[in-house]
């Protein structure tokens, strides 16, 4: 193991554990092993299952020569979420593909989106609208090398992230996914996180990225999600291709397919832009994933979905189902042989979506190395991991206000009012997909710290900290530090009409400025809310986001130990009777992309 000092923090960057297939012959390889496969073979390379799928049934992955899982947000291996007891399950999975005839690995994918964030433990950073918050790629791509090491060490291969949405409602569920409304700034953030995934190249050590979702899933009517985008084909190429270009010269590996349409195709059907568009005019060599269980969406006839994705070019299919349940993995792969003996799906497409699996689990390493170094396993959650979380939650403020300059407080100070519940609720600080899909309330999982116990560390020992959830009883209190938050949320749950900053919320604050102490507040929220007199009420206010684990990164701001340097990553509405503030450009808004005070 090599040590490398990095912008001061040591990363483990394991060296190849042998040299990982060399590009000269790397076809060579893939067409090798394709040769020697028989038709049952290669379209078990193209199942993704789901381990809950499987239900017991772990012999299935041999049986039915599968290629590929993954743990959806709520698929766990034990109810602790323990690494060990990841490790032990992939572990168990990848020994089942290697009994096959060919002895091809598994490829196992998880939604390590922000952090490992399925496992209990690991560092939980800020959801990507607080990175694009942060302008800064580096860091970002430093986020993804973690976040790589930390899903390594549960012995997963593949990611499905950078998301590289560019949101343009704030009413969809899943903006917080979403580094910004810039197409830009997307793009630029979005190739930084494969970079940090897979290193300038796939090798040995890589995590595989995914990036996702192609395309338009940030572009729906009203923000509705797995809705329709409406656009013209010039709308589409100038606001949502270029991070799927900037993806793919970053080298990404894996795309994944959105559930939402175009003009009203679904996507996981559309032959013009997987194939044409993004294999190609773009020249993407990866393979294509769908999402969840998106192509029964296509039609209510699963043969005839079957056989119009995977001829629209979809490589991979993500399948949330076994046996006893519709739509499952061994009628996938009825339908498919018998398409393919009909002459409905072509061999050659079959070989080509066989050709590029196989070229990712070659240029990974896996066939060498099927396992990873358990080493990775012990520096999960590790002090050197939080502290490159700790720097994105920092950079990743935004200071909307500051009246009087009242931030940054002293730590001197003598009687500090903290209010409002989300102040120590880790589970709202962390957001979405936090263990479960949904993400929860209060300890979702261990080793973080919330702002409350952030502050509690921050002051001096004799100042008063005083915690009033519903913020009664506030004792002339020297400074108010109101926490207000969205609850947790992910995908279409989130999904709103109205897009205020709840009354309960507002009221909080309004409690807290009757203290007459400068009220101090901080927002934790996956996009952009309308303020109105919440605003108004604060001396100070902090858009924090969904910063994760590493509450001391807010408290490093609070208490001046480091700048604000946050930037708004997209527009900010004033007020929420519009589709969206990039919908209509004369939409009054509060606050313009790239705005934040420095103090
Ligand atoms: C979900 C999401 C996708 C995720 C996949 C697997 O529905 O749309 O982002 O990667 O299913 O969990």
């Amino acid at each position: 193991m090599k040590q490398i000092p990095l912008a001061g923090l040591v990363f483990a960057v394991f060296l190849p554990f042998a040299a990982p297939a060399a590009s000269a012959n790397l076809d060579a390889q893939v067409n090798d092993l394709l040769a020697k496969m028989t038709l049952e073979e290669k379209i078990g390379q193209m199942v993704q299952a789901d381990m809950k799928a499987l239900n017991g049934h772990v012999s299935d992955i041999q049986k039915y020569n599968l290629g590929s899982m993954l743990s959806g947000a709520s698929s766990d291996p034990s109810p602790d979420n323990t690494a060990g007891s990841w490790l032990n399950a992939v572990g168990t999975y990848q020994s089942w593909a290697l009994k096959t005839r060919l002895k091809i690995p598994l490829l196992y994918g998880i939604d390590a989106v922000h952090g490992h964030n399925n496992v209990a433990g690991a560092v939980i950073f800020p959801h990507n609208i607080g990175l694009g918050a942060t302008h800064d790629p580096k860091l970002v791509e430093q986020a993804a090398h973690v976040t790589a090491l930390e899903t390594a060490g549960t012995g997963i291969r593949w990611a499905f992230a950078p998301c590289v949405a560019v949101a343009q409602n704030e009413r969809w569920g899943r903006t917080y996914e979403s580094f910004s409304d810039s197409t830009r700034l997307v793009s630029e953030m979005g190739a930084a996180a494969i970079l940090g995934l897979q290193g300038k190249e796939l090798n040995s050590h890589s995590v595989l990225a995914c990036a996702k979702h192609f395309i338009g899933d940030g572009g729906t009517l009203n923000g509705i999600d797995e809705g329709d985008a409406i656009c013209d084909e010039a709308t589409l190429r100038k606001l949502y291709l270029p991070p799927f270009r900037a993806a793919i010269r970053a080298g990404v590996g894996s795309i994944m397919v959105s559930y939402s349409s175009w003009n009203g195709k679904k996507m996981s059907g559309n032959r013009y832009l997987l194939t044409d568009v993004l294999k190609g005019e773009l020249g993407f060599r990866g393979f294509l994933v769908s999402d969840y269980a998106a192509i029964d969406q296509i039609s209510p006839d699963y043969k005839r979905d079957v056989e119009t994705s995977v001829n629209a070019g979809l490589d991979m299919v993500m399948i949330p189902h076994g046996p006893g349940h519709t739509n499952n993995y061994v009628e996938f792969i009825t339908d498919l042989e018998q398409l393919v003996a009909g002459g409905r799906v072509p061999q050659s497409r079959i070989d080509d979506a066989v050709r590029r699996i196989l070229r990712v689990k070659f240029q990974l390493g896996l066939f060498e190395n099927p396992r990873t170094d358990p080493a990775l396993t012990a520096a999960i959650g590790s002090p050197e991991h939080r502290a490159v979380a700790r720097r994105c939650v920092r950079e990743s403020l935004v200071l909307l206000k500051n009246e009087n300059h009242v931030l940054p407080l002293s730590r001197h100070i003598e009687h500090l009012a903290v209010v409002g519940g989300a102040a120590d609720d880790l589970g709202m600080q962390c957001g979405g997909w936090t263990i479960s899909w949904q993400g929860g309330h209060g300890d979702v999982t261990s080793g973080g710290t919330t702002i409350l116990a952030a502050i509690r560390q921050a002051v001096l020992p004799e100042t008063q900290v005083a915690f009033s959830p519903d913020g009664n009883h506030l004792r002339d209190p020297d400074a108010v530090i109101v926490v207000v938050a969205e609850p947790p949320y992910a995908e279409m749950k989130g999904d709103r009409t109205h897009l205020v900053l709840s009354a309960e919320d507002s009221a909080l604050i309004a409690k807290a400025k009757s203290s007459a102490a400068p009220v101090v507040t901080i927002l934790l929220s996956g996009r952009p809310l309308v303020l109105n007199s919440a605003l108004e009420d604060s001396s100070a206010f902090v858009a924090a986001w969904l910063p994760g684990t590493e509450g001391l990164g807010v408290t490093d701001v609070l208490f001046g130990d480091y700048k604000f340097v946050g930037k708004l990553p997209r527009r900010w509405p004033r007020n929420d009777n519009l589709s969206s503030v990039n919908a209509d450009a004369s939409a009054p808004i509060q606050f313009a992309r790239g705005f934040g005070l420095t103090d």
